[in-house]
């Protein structure tokens, strides 16, 4: 094989295995930007060579090209639906029916699983472009689609979105298939799934844009696997729970406790809440764990499903028209309550975005008291019909804000008086509200309104973002009444005025120093978390901090044309687009410059640092068991060392991997420090460690 292409396995090998301890163990070894160096490689390499790229390299999962709509696909047997259970009750009469249709000799276990509240997806593996046709050697399995559950019969071929979603192998080694006991053609089945934080962002990039939120991750993972553009998809970061292991779409293992572990073996992510009980009582135990489980999980659940662990068993249980008689949904009892609504206060955002904010009569939902609730805005309202007044059902989930749902109209609940009024004017600076055509929102537009200034620095101060710790609600409000602070520079000309600041309620000596020091400390914040305070539309934290690591410097940043952002890793065009305009617009250029002479650093955090190897040189020989030279030349000069071609006294460390020949004797002889790959990755982890 030539240099290349070795360079080029070995870097997707590495990759992978990288991928698969990230997003599906949740246990990475690298940094990110260790990450990044090496996935830059393989792009550069695959640039320089086209004709070695494959659909399974670990570049293929992102910049596929927009679908023209989704081709029809049959489903190799129907992708069936649940019967639900809500009650101990139906929970044991479903198992007397599944006891009585097998012989009374034979014992059955059930196996019990989190229902995730997301949508299902078929995907179908076979053999690689090598592995195909007579006496060729087996390169394992490849990703060759993706299909939504669409009817049950037929779905929607998704694979490039599905490609995008990490915690889906796009291929499985041979020697993973042999270790899980796994054909080289099989389906698997499972639940794509949008984390809680990616929701959470997503809705609020949908609100920066004007659009209604997503209801629920569900709907919003349901959009998105729809999506025609996978760069879009890349970035909403979904992922997939693997549940079903099928051939000829027949379960082929003795039960789904071992499809479950050959999942696993084969990489892909199984939700490690499974457990196999003997009982019902063992599935009632499950059950009152989840519910707790639940309040503390990254994603939503709503329910359990229990599947009877024997295949044997499920094959003569069979089916009903839309359900396997084998298994059962458990869903929980919707977290909601009827309260009345008091009042509607209108809140005004960062972005001037207008939100009606209902105020309820304290009500104990799901173990928590809810006192407000979103109303989301002026065409919800009207769609839910409600006046102060109402009784109302209020639903919680997951980390959500509550929602109204509905009215509650009977006869022992009247209906409110009062209708609700959408105000024409910022409830806070008077302007005229504004909608734009196609938006729901009606904003206040007015720059210098003092509540999006209050937003917008109580952002700023943000634990996860500058941390200026004591600049909170009180305070905030206080400074802008005072008029000590107009914009967000004005906090670091505090210090010149603190007789002032001593004049303010609540404020002594003590507090308004701590205050002070908290903003001096604050100079020297990250480049990532400055441009993410600066609040600039879909720059969240991680946008942020990838932008950082790669320009490295505000200049840098600001002067970057849409091309050169859109080739950061997950920045689109859309983002692009809302940066270039962020700075083009004067007043934040000036901000920019305040805060410069104000003396914050803009430092851009590398995860490794310039100085951990500083001043060190390297000399790299024989072969290393993951990574290529290059890869690790690349590695260490980021981290600031040098590497060398020949061993001398000057010589720091000598990185030797197999079949090391002469340098490692010259080392040896000089008594130059010897290092393994893996003493390398330790050393560059730790000055990551230094600074993260
Ligand atoms: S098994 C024959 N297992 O719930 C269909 N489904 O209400 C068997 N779901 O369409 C599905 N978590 O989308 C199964 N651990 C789990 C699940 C799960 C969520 C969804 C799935 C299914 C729906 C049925």
């Amino acid at each position: 094989m030539a240099m290349v292409e070795r360079e080029i396995a070995q870097l997707r090998d590495e990759l992978r295995r990288h991928e698969h301890l990230y997003y599906v163990l949740d246990a990475p070894e690298i940094t990110d930007a260790q990450y990044d160096v090496m996935m830059n490689r393989l792009k550069a390499l695959e640039a320089e060579h086209p004709e070695l790229v494959e659909a399974d390299s670990p570049t293929q999962r992102v910049g596929g090209k927009p679908a023209e709509g989704f081709a029809k696909v049959a489903h190799s047997r129907p992708m069936l639906s649940l019967d639900n259970a809500y009650t101990e009750d139906e929970l044991r009469a479903w198992e007397q029916r599944v006891k009585e249709a097998l012989p009374s000799t034979e014992t059955v276990r059930f196996e019990c699983e989190l229902k995730l509240d997301g949508l299902s997806l078929a995907l179908h593996y076979g053999p690689g472009p090598a592995g195909r046709g007579k006496g060729a050697q087996s390169t394992g399995a490849v990703l060759l689609r993706g299909i939504t559950r669409g009817d049950g019969e037929i779905g929607e071929d998704v694979t490039t979105n599905v490609r995008t979603i990490r915690s889906v192998p796009l291929r499985v080694s041979a020697a993973d298939l042999k270790a899980a006991g796994m054909p080289e053609e099989f389906e698997v089945r499972g639940e794509v799934v949008l984390p809680q934080a990616a929701f959470e962002k997503l809705n609020e990039e949908r609100e920066a844009q004007g659009l209604a939120p997503a209801a629920n991750p569900r709907n919003a993972a349901a959009g998105t696997i729809r999506t025609l553009e996978p760069n879009i998809v890349a970035q909403r970061r979904l992922d997939f729970y693997a549940y079903f292991l099928l051939r000829d779409g027949e379960m082929f293992l003795g039960d789904q406790t071992a499809a479950l572990a050959a999942l696993r073996t084969a990489g892909f992510r199984v939700n490690s809440h499974a457990q196999t009980v003997e009982s019902m009582d063992g599935v009632l135990a499950f059950i009152a764990q989840a519910e707790t489980l639940r309040e503390t999980l990254s994603y939503e659940i709503d329910g359990v499903v229990i599947k009877v662990d024997s295949t044997s068993q499920q094959r003569r249980l069979g089916f009903t028209g839309r359900a396997p008689r084998w298994a059962m949904a458990y869903k929980f009892a919707a977290r909601a309550g009827v309260t009345q609504l008091e009042d509607v206060l209108f809140q005004v955002g960062r972005t001037g975005k207008v939100t009606p904010v209902a105020v309820l009569q304290p009500v104990l939902i799901g173990g928590t008291t809810v006192t407000r609730a979103t109303l989301h805005n002026a065409d919800e309202i009207g769609r839910l019909g409600v006046r102060i007044g109402d009784f109302v059902r209020v639903e919680r989930g997951g980390d959500v804000i509550p929602k109204i749902v509905e009215v509650v109209q009977d006869a022992s609940h009247a209906r409110g008086e009062r209708s609700i009024v959408f105000p024409s004017l910022c409830p806070e600076c008077q302007a005229h509200l504004v909608k734009v055509e196609g938006e729901v929102d009606w904003r206040c537009v007015n720059a210098a309104c003092p509540a999006r200034i209050r937003e917008e620095l109580l952002h700023f101060a943000a634990r996860g973002v500058m941390n200026i710790e004591g600049l909170g609600d009180v305070m905030v409000a206080q400074l802008l009444a005072a008029g000590l602070v107009r914009s967000i520079p004005d906090l670091y000309c505090l210090k010149d005025k603190k007789p002032e600041l001593l004049e303010l309620e609540l404020v002594g000596e003590k507090s308004a120093q701590a205050l002070l020091d908290e903003i001096e400390k604050s100079k020297g914040a990250p480049l990532a978390r400055v441009l993410f305070g600066l609040g600039i539309r879909f720059v969240g934290e991680r946008t942020a901090q990838l932008l950082a690591a790669h320009f490295g410097s505000m200049d840098a940043l600001m002067a970057a044309s849409p091309e050169e952002l859109e080739a950061v890793n997950e920045v689109g065009p859309r983002v692009a687009q809302a940066i270039v305009e962020f700075f083009a617009e004067p007043n934040n250029r000036e901000l920019v410059e305040r805060l410069r002479e104000a003396g914050l650093t803009f430092i851009a955090e590398k995860r490794v640092t310039t100085s951990t190897l500083e001043g060190l040189t390297f000399v790299l020989t024989g072969t290393l068991p993951t990574m290529t030279r290059e890869a690790a030349k690349e590695l260490i000069e980021r981290a600031g060392g040098k590497v060398s071609g020949s061993v001398s006294k000057k010589t720091s460390y000598v990185v030797a991997g197999e079949e090391a020949g002469s340098k490692l004797e010259k080392a040896q002889q000089l008594g130059v420090a010897v290092l393994d790959e893996a003493g390398l990755i330790e050393m560059l982890r730790q000055g990551a460690g230094d600074v993260a």
